[in-house]
């Protein structure tokens, strides 16, 4: 019987859950298989550390948030080599592996399928910026979670005559800030691809509060004021060497309460939006994207990764999700400026 392995790499996102069950029950029902979910990414892998996914263990799985199977940030080529890993499948009986996972991920199951190894991908982030596919899962689920945050943060504004500061996730491009920022009808979103100056952010938020509004502004973690450096992080650098979350918010706290006069507060909505159960659109994706990479290892398209073209579930090379980011195109940042101010 043909026993495939999933596992799930990098930060987690909503829907992730959902591409596990889309992906047994794909292949419980059409061919037969048997599934393995192996804990914690690569790393279970690489210590054949696993659980039987039979029918039943993704019962009620599409509406959880998280992974049920744990994540890390093991990278298969630098903790282990396509030897172990393939000597760990062997030994399970694993004749391929569904990966579910960004940029890293897909990075190191192309270099592991020209090794030789079974894989499909799956591409996660909740960012919405690999330009392998037209729409992420978990995107349309942070984007909500976010516009309720900030259409919180609008009321207390409010009440107190403030500028309200949203800082949202997006470590290379500014999608969740111009979905959550258009949706909650913020006066200035700043991402990354768009370095407007601090100048121009401040006469935003002047000319809405002058119309008797409260100033909401929603900022990208990645956006840096034009002619600026990319802010300190005051939370100091995570594992890997990058800003913690927070910068931004915090320095333009300080910087627009001292150019406008008008009191001004920052939150940063952080893993906020990446907990969680995913939406009604999310679930749909990702339980689509995981019943076509079980469909794509039947029908034998290893080293491909699993993509939405339009309105299709295709498969994809892994290199089309591979340092071609996804980035906000200058005419939707215009589009959304209009009403700015
Ligand atoms: O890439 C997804 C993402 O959520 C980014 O938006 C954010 O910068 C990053 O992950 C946070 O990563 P971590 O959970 O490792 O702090």
């Amino acid at each position: 019987m043909t026993r495939l392995g999933i596992l799930t790499s990098g930060g987690d996102c909503p829907g992730i859950n959902a591409v596990i069950r889309g992906a047994v029950l794909r292949g419980v029902i059409t061919y037969g298989y048997e599934f393995v979910g192996f804990r914690d990414g690569w790393r279970g892998v690489l210590d054949r550390d696993f659980v039987p996914l039979p029918r039943h263990a993704v019962r009620g799985l599409s509406r959880l948030g998280g992974t049920v199977l744990g994540t890390s940030r093991t990278n298969p080529l630098r903790d282990g080599s396509p030897e172990t890993l393939r000597r760990s499948l062997e030994e399970l009986g694993v004749d391929g592996l569904v990966a579910i996972g960004g940029e890293g991920t897909l990075a190191a199951a192309r270099e592991l399928s020209d090794a030789g190894i079974n894989v499909v991908g799956v591409p996660k982030t909740i960012d919405n910026d690999l330009d392998a596919t037209d729409v992420t899962f978990g995107f349309d689920t942070a984007v909500q979670t976010a516009t309720e945050a900030i259409d919180r943060l609008r009321t207390t504004g409010e009440s107190h005559h403030r500028c309200m500061i949203a800082e949202v996730m997006g470590r290379n491009a500014g999608w969740i800030a111009l979905h959550a920022g258009m949706a909650s009808g913020a006066h200035a979103i700043l991402i990354p691809e768009q370095r407007v100056t601090l100048e121009q952010v401040a006469r935003w938020v002047q000319s809405a509060y002058h119309r008797g509004r409260a100033p909401l502004v929603v900022v990208a973690e990645a956006f840096v004021p034009a002619g600026r450096e990319a802010p300190y992080s005051p939370r100091g650098l995570d594992t890997f060497g990058r800003p913690r979350l927070g910068g931004i918010g915090v320095l333009l706290e300080q910087e627009l309460q001292h150019m406008t006069g008008i009191e001004t507060r920052a939150t940063v909505l952080g893993h906020i939006q990446r907990g969680g159960a995913p939406t009604a659109t999310d679930r749909v994706l990702a339980t689509r994207l995981g019943m076509a990479a079980t469909a794509s290892a039947a029908e034998g398209r290893w080293g491909t990764m699993v993509s939405l073209r339009g309105t299709n579930i295709v498969n994809v090379g892994f290199e089309a999700a591979l340092g071609r980011l996804k980035t906000v195109p200058e005419d939707r940042y215009l589009e959304a400026a209009v009403l700015f101010g």
